[in-house]
């Protein structure tokens, strides 16, 4: 869906997002699995008091399998069909190669040669995942009458349905599916990532509230610099510059994010900004774009906030955290690694203490 064109298929797979897959009731049926996860992810986190660890590895590990319960119940994880590291290492290609500058793209007569071999690694990876899809959707048919549903049987229940205007095809519900793993996996762990990055070289604000770490995270730090290319669809004029229907239009919501025009002392982390000032997240600030704007703004944004929320207040209020001794918070970087998704360049090892009586950190 996110390089989908705007059309009747487009159309379509935003209603089913929104209306079947997002809503409220929906998301609060997979609270179970958050707050699960978020106790196991706690419960790893405590047995690693007081050795130095990167943050990331455990991270990526706690997106995948939230997002993967939430979106096919996990349960093809084993020696015999997929292990939880190929899930990973599958869905970080994904990135890579989304967010890869490839030539063929831009001079169009260089694209069949393929020079970077990126279309090769695309291909070997589209099969990669249909192997692994494949699994899923036999699996969901099989047990179609599933007492809990999760985000694909709901798809599969919508394939069905004769009066859809774009027939949902087993190819669309793979893509359905890729975008919520894809869509949920990387953007949750950058965005705590980047929270504890910051947080560690100000130690004072951690003792701030937890709502205007997330707002002022995703200013400074957009999981996406650019939004995905959009693509005008009549001609139009913005700020006086003449835009023809067809042209690929890139939102830079990094540079806006840090436009001195609109923010105080933009370059630096201070969450507090959002104390005094009463600014939205849902794209209707075109100052603070971390979602996008308009008909394409992340449909994802409710589920993401719930699962960053969560996350931040359980990990800062469960441990003390400290960097590994001789590293002092100058030393930490926040040069920025750019892909489709923004992760720290040099993620930083950090170092914890819990805070809370030692069975508040068993998983349930
Ligand atoms: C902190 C969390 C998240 C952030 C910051 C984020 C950010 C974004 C941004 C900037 C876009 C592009 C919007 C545009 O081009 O105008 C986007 C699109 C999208 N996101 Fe997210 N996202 C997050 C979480 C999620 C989650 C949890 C899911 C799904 C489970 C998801 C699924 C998608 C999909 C499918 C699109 C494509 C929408 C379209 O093309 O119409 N995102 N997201």
């Amino acid at each position: 869906m996110t390089w989908a064109p705007y059309g009747p298929y487009w159309r379509q797979a935003r209603r089913i997002y929104l209306n079947e897959i997002f809503t409220p009731k929906r998301l609060d049926s997979f609270e179970y699995i958050r707050v699960e996860e978020r106790q196991t992810f706690i419960s790893q986190l405590n047995s690693l008091a007081g050795k130095p660890f990167f943050l990331k590895d455990h991270l990526s590990r706690f997106s995948l399998c939230s997002m993967t319960r939430m979106v096919l119940s996990n349960k093809y994880f084993g020696e015999s069909t997929v292990r939880v590291e190929d899930l990973q290492h599958l869905v970080d290609q994904w990135f890579l190669l989304n967010g890869a500058f490839n030539i063929g793209d831009w001079i169009p007569w260089l694209s069949l040669l393929d020079l970077q071999g990126y279309v090769k690694q695309m291909k070997a990876l589209k099969r990669s995942f249909d192997k692994f899809h494949n699994i899923v959707l036999d699996d969901h048919r099989a047990k179609k009458n599933a007492e809990k549903k999760d985000m694909v049987d709901v798809l599969l229940q919508m394939a069905q349905d004769p009066t859809l205007e774009v027939k949902l095809t087993d190819d669309c519900v793979k893509g359905l599916m890729q975008d919520l793993l894809t869509g949920g996996t990387d953007s949750l762990t950058a965005a705590v990532q980047w929270a504890f990055q910051e947080l560690l070289r100000q130690p004072r604000v951690i003792d701030k509230a937890i709502q205007e770490l997330d707002q002022e995270t995703l200013r400074l730090h957009p999981l996406g610099t650019m939004l995905a290319p959009h693509c005008a669809i009549e001609d139009c004029n913005v700020a006086g510059y003449d835009i023809e229907k067809g042209t690929t239009v890139l939102v830079n919501v990094w540079t806006i994010g840090r436009d001195p025009k609109y923010w105080d002392r933009a370059e630096e982390f201070l969450p507090e900004r959002f104390l005094e000032k009463d600014i939205d997240m849902d794209g209707h600030n075109f100052s603070f774009l971390p979602f996008g704007s308009g008909r394409r703004r992340c449909p994802g944004y409710s589920l993401g906030l719930k699962v960053i929320r969560a996350t931040l207040a359980n990990m800062l209020h469960g441990f003390i955290w400290k960097l590994p001794q001789g590293m002092n918070t100058e030393g930490i970087s926040v040069e920025e690694h750019y892909g489709l998704t923004t992760h720290p360049k040099f993620p930083v090892r950090v170092i914890l203490e819990p805070r809370l009586s030692s069975h508040l950190y068993s998983p349930k």
